[in-house]
């Protein structure tokens, strides 16, 4: 049922781990299977992600939509990595079964996260970027009341 591409990225994730001091980070989650990603980005003073890592804690089809992910924006230009969306990564990946489709927009959504917290602590605006609605680490700071 998953293309081998699929299975290759679930058992040897690329990019997997974290950034300190990451330039940005984003968080989303599916509220109805609960899994949660997260997206961390290194990005120089010219606006190139020199580093992309993810921690994802959910399914298979996450697991491997997050790495390719990574694997997409790397060493591209904030522009070049806004393209990224779900169906670019599905198709690097061959597909994804019908079930599993809402698995790659949450990468899509988790590198739309970082780049807005990106813009967000550097006083910019991304051109075709807007706040996306998943970010779940604005609720994860109020925990703190
Ligand atoms: Fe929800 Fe895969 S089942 S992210």
């Amino acid at each position: 049922m998953y293309s081998e591409k699929v299975m290759d990225h679930f058992q040897n994730p690329r990019n997997m781990g974290e950034i300190e001091n990451a330039s940005g980070v984003g968080t989303v989650g599916n509220a109805k299977c609960g899994d949660i990603m997260r997206i961390f980005l290194d990005i120089d003073e010219n606006g190139i992600i020199q580093d992309v890592k993810f921690k994802t804690f959910g399914c298979g089809a996450a697991v491997a939509t997050s790495s390719m992910a990574t694997e997409l924006v790397k060493g591209k230009n904030i522009q070049e990595a806004l393209q990224v969306t779900n169906k670019a990564v599905m198709e690097a990946l061959d597909g994804l079964p019908p079930v599993k489709v809402h698995c790659s927009l949450l990468a899509e959504e988790a590198i739309h996260a970082a780049l807005w917290d990106y813009a967000e602590k550097n006083g910019i605006k991304i051109e075709g970027l807007e706040k996306p609605k998943t970010d779940i680490s604005e609720e994860e700071e109020e925990e703190d009341y």
